[in-house]
Formats: structure tokens, C-alpha cells, sequence
């Protein structure tokens, strides 16, 4: 198995797409993560894979705090933004966007976003290529519950929801006919 072959193969993986922000060197920073999860609920824990090759894998050291946005089906060119190398300088991009602070860890937290919560580092374990960052939720809160999420599938940027099944029908209704159930643009 080559790791292409691995890396398609997980793009089969329908994945919310989150904006995790916390600060290096004094600056805020912020990088779109996919490989997000919830872990335990007692107690509240998360995890997050960081590439050792990003600058979040400097951030989020042992006991370091971060925050996370879930960020709305609206917020593709936000994902991207926030995932493209070298890109200038991460206050610039949030020079554009409306946020605040939050309240338990200082940081970055979207306003568009789905849900936000604020995490404390509690274990770091190496692994391969990337670290697995465990850590402790204290803080979250939940912005409109109705709003539908961002997803990554197959290597694109998604909606779900009766909005997306819609538009889908109205771009090709000969597909939706098909497919009826399929719920993903
Ligand atoms: C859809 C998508 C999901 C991503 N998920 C992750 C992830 O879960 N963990 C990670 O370390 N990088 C992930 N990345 C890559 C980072 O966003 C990208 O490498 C970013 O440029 C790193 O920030 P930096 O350049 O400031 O170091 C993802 C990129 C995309 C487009």
C-alpha cells in the first residue's frame, strides 16, 4: 500500500472541517483540521492529529490552551484560506473575519461558527508523522443549531441538509433522481 493509496482511500471519510486556533510567539494562529474528534465525555476530552510539519505542532505543546470553531457550510474559502502554506500572516486572515476571545483560554473563537469549544493540552503522543493531541474540553458553546456544517469528502468541501439536496436537484436533477438518498454536494 503506497501512502496515496492510504490518503484516497481515507477521503472516504466524511470529516467536519474546523478552524483550530491558538497563539505562537505571541501571535494568534489559526489552522483548518479535520482530524477532530470527541474522546471521552467523563472526562470531557478531545483529540486532535497535528502535521509535525505545522506550525500548530509548535502551539499546542503539553498544558498549552487552543479553541476550536466548527466552521458553517458558508465558510470554504475560510477552510482554505486557513490550510494554504506560507500563507502571510494569520491576523491578516483574521483581520477579515468577525471573532472574539473566548472566555476560558483568550482564544480566537469564529463568530460563523457551528460550535466552538476551548481545550487544555493534557497528553502529547508522537505519531509517524503527526502528534496526537489529547486534550481537556473547558469551554463550549453552541451558536445556531440549526446551521449546517462544512464537510470534506473525497477531496472536496461539502453541505448536508435539505439546502444542499435542493440546490443538488437543481443543478442536475437527472443525478438526484438517481440517487435519491445522497445527501452531499
Ligand atoms: C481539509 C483540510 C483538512 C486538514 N486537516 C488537518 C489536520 O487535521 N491536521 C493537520 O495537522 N493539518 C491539517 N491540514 C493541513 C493544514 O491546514 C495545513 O498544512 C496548514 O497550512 C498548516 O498551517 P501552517 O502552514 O501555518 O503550519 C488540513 C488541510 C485541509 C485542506
Amino acid at each position: 500500500m503506497t501512502a496515496g493509496e492510504l490518503r484516497a482511500t481515507m477521503a472516504h471519510l466524511a470529516s467536519s472541517v474546523t478552524v483550530v486556533t491558538s497563539v505562537l510567539d505571541g501571535e494568534d494562529v489559526g489552522m483548518t483540521a479535520t482530524a477532530f474528534c470527541s474522546v471521552s465525555l467523563e472526562p470531557p476530552l478531545v483529540l486532535l492529529a497535528v502535521g509535525e510539519d505545522t506550525r500548530m505542532y509548535d502551539a499546542l505543546l503539553d498544558g498549552s490552551t487552543w479553541a476550536v470553531s466548527i466552521l458553517p457550510a458558508s465558510a470554504r474559502d475560510v477552510a482554505s484560506r486557513f490550510a494554504a502554506r506560507g500563507r502571510p500572516s494569520d491576523r491578516l486572515l483574521l483581520a477579515e473575519l468577525a471573532w472574539r476571545r473566548g472566555p476560558v483560554t483568550g482564544h480566537v473563537l469564529l463568530d460563523a461558527a457551528v460550535a466552538v469549544l476551548e481545550c487544555v493540552t493534557e497528553q502529547r503522543v508522537p505519531a509517524g508523522d503527526h502528534a496526537v493531541v489529547i486534550a481537556r474540553v473547558v469551554g463550549v458553546r453552541t451558536h445556531d443549531p440549526g446551521a449546517s456544517p462544512l464537510l470534506h469528502f473525497r477531496g472536496r468541501y461539502r453541505t448536508v441538509g435539505p439546502a444542499a439536496s435542493a440546490a443538488a436537484a437543481r443543478i442536475n436533477p437527472a443525478r438526484t433522481a438517481q440517487f435519491p438518498d445522497e445527501k452531499c454536494r
